[in-house]
């Protein structure tokens, strides 16, 4: 994790619980789920390595390309399960929570950058929690991926704080107001359900 003893923020002030239709469907359509899990690795690594565009973030290349290297480790973990199961490699599909969160970035200047770094720990922290979710949900009837699930935790977790702390070091003040508004559109995103076989 970068920075120092920052505030962190708990996992536990989101403003809205997952809905209880969201583990039922990830259980019901695991395949397509651990898929879409696939890419989602893929596009953390692109995410991170994505940053480093910004001159802001100049202070913290090292820790955005440790940041992709796991992705793309974690990205080849799920690789490797889905080949043992004879799943192929659909294609990407997107996801109206995530979409929501990334036009809710300002364009230009820190704002942007705040912005960037502040959604993508939300998704980190969301990741972390529906993990663990997953790692108690699957324990008897697929003990191989929750302890996939089980085993990133620690990682997302560590991603999530380390988008936090990147965001309050550039800007302290702005990024705990732009966390309460991103909360808050968090919470109108989560509520709205949709079908899709997708891990958000
Ligand atoms: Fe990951
Ligand atoms: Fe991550």
């Amino acid at each position: 994790m970068v920075g120092g003893a920052r505030t962190l923020l708990p996992v536990l002030l989101w403003r809205e619980p997952i809905p209880a239709g969201w583990l039922p469907k990830v259980m019901a359509h695991l395949p397509a789920v651990l898929v879409d899990h696939c890419h989602l690795e893929r596009k953390a690594a692109a995410m991170a390595l994505g940053l480093m565009r910004y001159q802001a973030l100049a202070n913290v290349t090292d820790q955005l390309a440790a940041i992709a290297r796991e992705e793309l480790d974690h990205f080849s973990m799920l690789l490797g399960l889905l080949r043992r199961r004879g799943i192929p490699l659909g294609p990407p599909r997107s996801s109206p929570w995530i979409s929501g969160l990334m036009k809710t970035i300002r364009r230009g200047g820190r704002e942007q950058v705040v912005d960037h770094l502040i959604c993508f720990a939300l998704i980190e922290g969301r990741s972390c929690e529906k993990f663990q979710i997953l790692s108690h949900a699957l324990a008897d009837t697929e003990p191989e991926v929750a302890a996939l699930y089980a085993g990133l935790v620690e990682s997302e977790g560590n991603h999530y704080a380390d988008y936090w702390l990147m965001a309050c070091a550039l800007d302290d003040a702005q990024a705990h107001r732009r966390l309460e508004e991103f909360l808050s559109v968090e919470a109108g995103l989560i509520r709205r359900e949709h079908p899709l076989p997708l891990l958000h």
